[in-house]
């Protein structure tokens, strides 16, 4: 593949080999992920996981938009979703439109994200009708954190048809994809088999479409808690603190910086 996805290239992958995406906040992260993955999110999980903020609510148009230019620079095969920060959209579809409209424009992303069923389909219709293509996102909604109260699994027992339904709306809606976040598996499931776009599971189930992780969380680069549905497939994190506490003994024993890394009084060949 020698250019980038389009969100309808990402759709026609519905039922076929699943895709593969991962968050990224910067351009060296998003050089590493290009050749392997569909599609990048630039997620607002940058909030928590590069700014050291509590939740996603403080995350601001300003910063999506730093960190999605950020990782544009690293892609030329993958495309770049990103996410509608918290009260950028909410509001109703003149105001998504305005804010995914700068996005799209200042970032050169492909499609935008935002968060909810039923109560966010007239938006994303109106996004969708304007020429911003829409990935959902439904199950948990980390947005939303201080109405569901906690960041517990969704859409189990009898709250499935609310989910169910939350799907088939944003689907209806004209949503390329949707992402399903913390859901059972078997629910999960039957809403690939009911929707007629690809379902990108997180904590879902591996029948999904496709899969994504947060990338820090996936490289053990972010620490403060795991979720049960990520797998650390490296431990970044450690060996980075490690080097650190290697680089401190060593600048207080004074053996860094050693000969190879200091510069003669001439330089080498010159005369005198
Ligand atoms: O912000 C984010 O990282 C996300 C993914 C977890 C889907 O929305
Ligand atoms: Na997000």
């Amino acid at each position: 593949r020698k250019s980038a996805p389009l969100p309808a290239d990402i759709r026609a992958r519905k039922g076929g080999a699943p895709l593969v995406s991962l968050t990224a906040y910067t351009t060296p992260m998003a050089q590493m992920m290009d050749a392997h993955c569909d599609f990048v999110l630039v997620g607002d999980s940058v909030g928590m996981v590069l700014h050291g903020l509590e939740s996603t609510l403080g995350v601001t148009m300003e910063m999506m938009i730093l960190h999605a230019q950020a990782v544009k620079r690293g892609l030329s095969r993958a495309m770049m979703v990103v996410d509608m920060p918290f009260g950028s959209y909410e509001e109703g579809p003149q105001q998504a439109f305005r804010n995914a409209a700068r996005l799209m424009a200042e970032t050169a992303a492909g499609a935008v994200k935002l968060e909810g069923g039923e109560s966010m389909a007239e938006t994303i219709a109106f996004l969708t009708a304007r020429g911003i293509p829409v990935m959902a996102h439904v199950g948990l909604t980390p947005q939303s954190i201080n109405t569901l109260g906690g960041y517990k699994v969704q859409g189990r027992g009898d709250a499935g048809d609310r989910l169910m339904a939350d799907a088939r709306a944003v689907a209806g809606a004209g949503a390329f994809a949707v992402v399903l976040e913390k859901v059972p598996q078997g629910l999960a499931d039957r809403v690939t088999a009911e929707l007629p776009i690809p379902t990108i599971g997180i904590g879902a189930s591996a029948g999904c479409d496709g899969q994504i992780l947060v990338v820090d969380d996936m490289l053990g680069l972010f620490t403060a808690f795991k979720p049960k549905f990520v797998k650390r497939y490296a431990s970044l994190g450690e060996q980075a603190e490690a080097a650190i506490a290697a680089y401190a003994a060593e600048v207080r024993t004074r053996s860094f910086p050693a000969a190879e890394h200091v510069f003669a009084d001439a330089a080498p060949g010159a005369k005198s």
